[in-house]
């Protein structure tokens, strides 16, 4: 195994089986993968992570110019570690507890173990002084585990989802473990300013380090203190991509043909949601079946797609909200469909990135009601779209986007009432206004890409280096 000098490390690797292609992989499809894989072609990276499958054990390999390091699970881990721990614990810990979190001893082993084999592997392929950039919630131990085995590293962490306020946080059996497992890191990377917040006061109430604007100082073996910098940078999507998609005739003529399919109403609404319970998708989907009701919105000029993809299936809350959804959907449409209108076409499934841009510029209002979400990508996918300068984004406040994205309409989405309103104002709402606040939205996500995005935490990692060299 060549050893490499750029060494991410993520629960999930960049590929997905693919039997059909000649490689038997494909570019996994989310943002990160994107945001990532231009950079690590350059520096002759290595990608360390789980291949999405229980018990597959593969030797490293080579795919577009960037070394995957496979880090296999045994349906037990899946079980303990990934649904358990990270998707049964921490998520619904780390998003305001919409779901109770459970707490299992068990799982918490197994996160500590599966983490431990993450940390050697990228220990094994990091080269001599390396830079190493772990992700997301489900490797909060990696980066001390890493510091441990390997003091020579530059350690970067970045945080996807929320980091919950500390009377959530407290409730956490585990909360200095993963405070020290974060802490690690040289920089701790967070969506918004909010969450960068929340995890200094976390450390400062259960670890009792000083922190000071960004940094925190943190206790070394030796007896010194260590520089931590943990700070807001919000990620971005590939605008460019998503510009060019939407230019593409074929793609503009696939819009068309959705409009056409859906019975060319006045106006069609759009929901796109991984199918979870941060999501919101129930009140946004109460919302538009009271409009309905009330006679504000009819049938034939208005539909809702919603497309769910489907996510984390064998976990219990998952499990029960595809019910719940499921019921509410046929409901509202067996009130309100006709032979031949839909209220809400609902489509439990995952689409290439071309249908998705063919969507979003079908769509005059693109409705995203998350309760909590890290960022949310589908909202910045949607405005790098609209090369019109139509269409109406409404946007939960709740939702990291919002901190970035303030041309949107603004709701929160417990306020029923509200999103009904916000709705209205979208379907409702003049041209002219329109291009006003999309020229707005765009011009921020054009202007801050999921390439500076990376090159900021990467500068960040490298200006923490420098300063350590100094010191030494
Ligand atoms: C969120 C998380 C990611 C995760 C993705 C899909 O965006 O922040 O870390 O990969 O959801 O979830 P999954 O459980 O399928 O990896």
């Amino acid at each position: 195994m060549t050893k490499a000098d750029l060494v991410v490390v993520a629960n999930r690797l960049p590929v997905d089986r693919d039997d059909d292609s000649e490689s038997g992989w494909r570019h996994s499809p989310g943002g990160l993968v994107a945001a990532l894989e231009p950079v690590m072609r350059k520096a002759d990276g290595a990608w360390v992570g789980w291949p999405g499958k229980p018990d597959l054990e593969l030797d490293p390999f080579e795919f577009d110019g960037v070394q995957l390091v496979p880090v296999a699970l045994t349906a037990e881990d899946v079980e303990l570690y990934y649904e358990g721990f990270s998707n049964d614990t921490i998520w619904p810990l780390y998003h305001d507890v919409i779901a109770a979190p459970r707490f299992r001893r068990a799982w918490w082993d197994a996160y500590v173990a599966v983490n431990r084999r993450f940390a050697d592997a990228a220990a094994e392929v990091a080269a001599d002084g390396a830079t190493v950039w772990v992700q997301d919630y489900q490797l909060q131990l990696v980066p001390r585990m890493l510091r441990e085995a390997r003091p020579d590293l530059t350690i970067g962490y970045f945080h996807h989802i929320p980091f919950p306020a500390h009377s959530l946080f407290a409730q956490l059996p585990w909360r200095r473990q993963v405070l020290e497992g974060l802490l690690g890191a040289d920089v701790i990377g967070f969506q918004r300013v909010a969450d960068a917040g929340e995890f200094a006061r976390a450390v400062r109430r259960q670890l009792h380090y000083e922190t000071r604007a960004s940094g925190i100082r943190v206790p070394t073996p030796t007896g010194g203190t260590r520089r931590v910098l943990a700070k807001a940078f919000p990620i971005s999507i590939d605008a460019d991509a998503y510009i060019q998609l939407a230019q593409r005739e074929d793609i503009r003529a696939r819009a068309a043909e959705i409009r056409e399919s859906l019975g060319n109403p006045r106006k069609i609404l759009l929901g796109v949601d991984r199918l979870d319970y941060t999501k919101g998708i129930q009140h946004r989907l109460k919302a538009f079946g009271e409009l309905l009701e009330d006679g504000r919105l009819a049938v034939e000029d208005v539909t809702l797609v919603q497309v769910a993809s489907p996510s984390r299936e064998r976990v219990d809350a998952y499990v029960q909200l595809r019910d719940e959804i499921e019921l509410m959907v046929g409901r509202v449409n067996g009130d309100f469909d006709t032979m031949d209108h839909t209220a809400i076409r609902y489509l439990h499934q995952a689409y290439p990135r071309e249908e998705m841009v063919a969507l979003y510029l079908a769509a005059d209002v693109m409705l995203v009601t998350a309760l909590r979400d890290g960022m949310n990508l589908v909202a910045k996918e949607y405005v790098a779209s609209r090369l019109d300068n139509r269409g109406v984004l409404v946007l939960s406040e709740f939702a990291g986007a919002a901190d970035e994205l303030g041309s949107a309409l603004l709701i929160n989405p417990h306020d029923i009432g509200g999103v009904k309103d916000a709705i209205m104002r979208a379907v409702e709402m003049p041209v002219g206004e329109q291009a006003r606040r999309m020229r707005a939205l765009r011009r921020r996500v054009r202007e801050h890409d999921v390439e500076d995005w990376s090159r900021d935490f990467l500068d960040a990692l490298g200006q923490m280096r420098a300063q350590r060299e100094d010191i030494a």
